[in-house]
């Protein structure tokens, strides 16, 4: 039914015998839902969407989140990622629109600073650079499954408290602004999801400001070594762009950020829909 291609000898694969601009039949989806829920990544070339085909396909994968407020696309189910303005012109280096892609240059998972943080996401490359501009996955499953069981037993005791206002204000100052900071209060996440049915994941990201209950200076020094232990090149896949391409992620299994492109003279415009989560990754403090 589908063909699937890995990608990386530890997850991601390319999908092929899927038109997602059609609609898909029930036992496709489920298979698409088992493959994401194994690979964490896929890959889907020679899609060609527009926003309502995006969503619609998307909507198979759950419920979608509506964009923040502050984010272009805010208030409808896709958000636009893009150096462009409405007349197709390349806007200024110092536009919100090129900030938050500046932020998107660090690993992440998407919405991790909200209380229920995005299960998938879905992007369309509707534009792309010559060069640069890849999109690259960390494999968070792989990465906790490397720890030895010592670790992986006292991590999973842990949370961390995802802070919007303080992961965009460490990128720009003016990429945040009260409004923003009053709507995404900091939330504590699990630092290890146990919700996957191919294995537990860490899960950090640029937003993990601290570790629950311990003091700055540790917490900083935890968070980074457990990154940059999941970011080594084993755990790494990194899509180079082609027209028509759809990424699939599952925000609960992998990182992952953009790499630069020469901006100022080159366009790129892509766009995402984001799957919700079905439940908070902690239970709610008592
Ligand atoms: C995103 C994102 C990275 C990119 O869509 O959530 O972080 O390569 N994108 O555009
Ligand atoms: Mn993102």
């Amino acid at each position: 039914m589908l063909n699937i291609t890995p990608l990386q000898p530890l997850f991601a694969a390319r999908i092929e015998g899927v038109d997602a601009a059609q609609p898909v039949a029930a036992p496709v989806m489920a298979a698409l839902r088992d493959a994401l829920d194994r690979y964490s990544v896929l890959v889907l070339p020679g899609q060609h969407l527009d926003d309502a085909a995006q969503i619609a396909f998307s909507e198979g994968f759950g419920a979608l989140e509506q964009t923040r407020p502050g984010a272009l696309g805010a208030g409808s189910a896709v958000i636009v990622l893009s150096n462009m303005g409405p007349a197709g012109e390349i806007v200024a280096p110092s536009d919100k629109q090129v900030l938050n892609n500046k932020a998107n240059r660090l690993w992440h998972h998407d919405s991790s600073f909200k209380p229920v943080p995005a299960r998938a996401s879905l992007l369309s490359a509707r534009q792309i650079p010559s060069a640069g501009g890849n999109t690259e996955f960390a494999f968070m499953r792989g990465a906790f499954a490397a720890l030895d069981a010592a670790e992986q037993q006292r991590l999973k005791q842990l949370a961390a408290w995802h802070d919007f206002g303080w992961s965009r204000a460490r990128v720009d100052a003016a990429l945040v602004s009260d409004a923003e900071r009053a709507q995404h209060p900091p939330v504590r996440q699990a630092v290890v999801l146990q919700e996957n049915p191919y294995g537990p994941a860490l899960y950090l990201g640029a937003h993990a400001r601290s570790i629950d209950g311990m003091g700055d200076a540790e917490s900083r020094a935890l968070i980074e070594s457990l990154m940059a232990h999941a970011t080594e090149d084993r755990f790494i896949y990194s899509h180079r762009w082609s027209p028509h391409d759809l990424l699939i992620w599952d925000n609960r299994a992998v990182l992952h950020r953009a790499t630069p492109f020469a901006s100022t003279t080159e366009r790129r415009h892509m766009v995402r829909t984001t799957v919700a989560g079905q439940g908070p990754t902690i239970a709610a403090a008592a």
